[in-house]
């Protein structure tokens, strides 16, 4: 499907049940997940790579071109059960396929021109975010319970389904829940107050629990696989720490859990990058009883996801229904607030 096709008319989309994702678990007979990345390059094009050790990779989810040409010699040695010089060959002859490596500024200026953004629902949002949330990036949205980072991620899978005029992609949605917090229900609260095809918004949108942290990363993994057939250009993850933050308890643990997270992180964001689409993660924070001075709350994941993100804010309830967002770090915007409340239509100014 072309980037540009409208959401609302896609044959394909009209098949996507948002229950779908979850019933077929990791199941890939029922869901056809393409073999082919954006190039539409075969992986046995690869010089060295036959269909057993192409059949081998793909198992490991390196079912494209585009994911070798990215994977590291390490991971794609032991996903292939090959030695690293020939992993390092494959990655370098599939970098060559697809002409990755350096380029000129200004073709990375044509590529960033090709993000899109899409719309929050609050304008003072909006031009916190210069205009929405970016494609090929992660934002985090890290705050307290109740801060409306949930909220804020179903009204996203809905208005990634507008039309670019209406502050859309046109596009479809991948969402994948940690922790339970998933509505359809807020989603149709969401479709209505903007008299959108209920129905249709909630096709448009694929859902999947995830029940541990290992699980939350294969889901996530499927998820890129599936962007371009599904003309995903969001993907959630609500959210990306509360599985490692149960999983790997006490200090001994932390550096396990930081790496893992880490690595899933840079995932993400290839994957954004690859698929030229949002992914929006949610972060809870943990009180810091030793912190004296200023805010006495701090994301959990401490500095891996300092560094992996794009986009970092800082979500609080304010008096009423009124919530602050902070942005606290961006490549390219400047630091600032905005306000914006929470009601039943989804996401709005104050
Ligand atoms: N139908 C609704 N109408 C108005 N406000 C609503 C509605 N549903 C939810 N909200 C608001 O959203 C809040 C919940 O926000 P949300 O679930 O996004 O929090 P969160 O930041 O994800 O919290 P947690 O860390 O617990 O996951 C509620 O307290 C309420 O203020
Ligand atoms: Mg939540």
């Amino acid at each position: 499907m072309s980037p540009g096709k409208k959401a609302d008319d896609s044959e394909e989309a009209d098949d996507i049940d948002y229950e779908e994702f979850e019933d077929s678990k990791l199941d890939e007979d029922t869901i056809d997940i393409g073999d082919e990345g954006v190039s539409g390059l075969d992986v046995t094009d690869l010089p060295g790579v036959g269909p057993a050790i192409a059949k081998r990779l793909s198992e490991a989810g390196y079912k494209s071109v585009e994911a070798i040409a990215v994977a590291s010699p390490a991971e794609l040695a032991a996903a292939g059960s090959i030695g690293e010089t020939t992993a390092t060959k494959i990655i370098k002859a599939g970098r060559e396929m697809l002409d990755i490596g350096f380029e000129t500024a200004d073709l990375l200026l044509e590529r960033r021109r090709t993000a899109g953004r899409i719309t929050t629902g609050s304008k003072a949002l909006d031009e916190l975010f210069g205009g929405g949330l970016e494609t090929q990036a992660i934002t985090e949205m890290y705050g307290s319970f109740r801060s409306g980072k949930t909220q804020m991620a179903h009204q996203l899978a809905v208005n990634v389904q507008r039309q670019p005029e209406e502050g859309g992609l046109a596009a479809t949605a991948i969402y994948v829940d940690t922790e339970g917090t998933f509505r359809p229900e807020r989603l149709e609260d969401m479709a209505e107050a903007y008299d959108m095809d209920k129905k249709k918004v909630l096709k448009n949108i694929v859902w999947a629990r995830a029940y541990n942290s290992d699980h939350q990363i294969l889901l996530c993994d499927q998820a890129m696989e599936m962007a371009p057939e599904r003309n995903a250009k969001l993907l959630v993850v609500d959210s990306v720490t509360s599985h490692f933050r149960a999983e790997y308890t006490g200090r001994g643990t932390l550096a396990a859990r930081q790496q893992k997270l880490n690595k899933h992180l840079h995932h993400l964001q290839r994957g954004a990058e690859i698929n030229n689409m949002t992914v929006y993660i949610t972060n809870q924070v943990m009180s810091r009883p030793d912190a004296f001075f200023g805010d006495p709350t701090a994301p959990v994941g401490g500095h891996v996801l300092a560094h992996v993100p794009q986009t970092r804010c800082y979500l609080r309830k304010s008096k009423g229904e009124r919530r602050i967002c902070r942005l606290v770090d961006s490549p390219n915007l400047p630091e600032g607030e905005a306000v914006f409340t929470v009601v039943k239509d989804g996401i709005r100014d104050v």
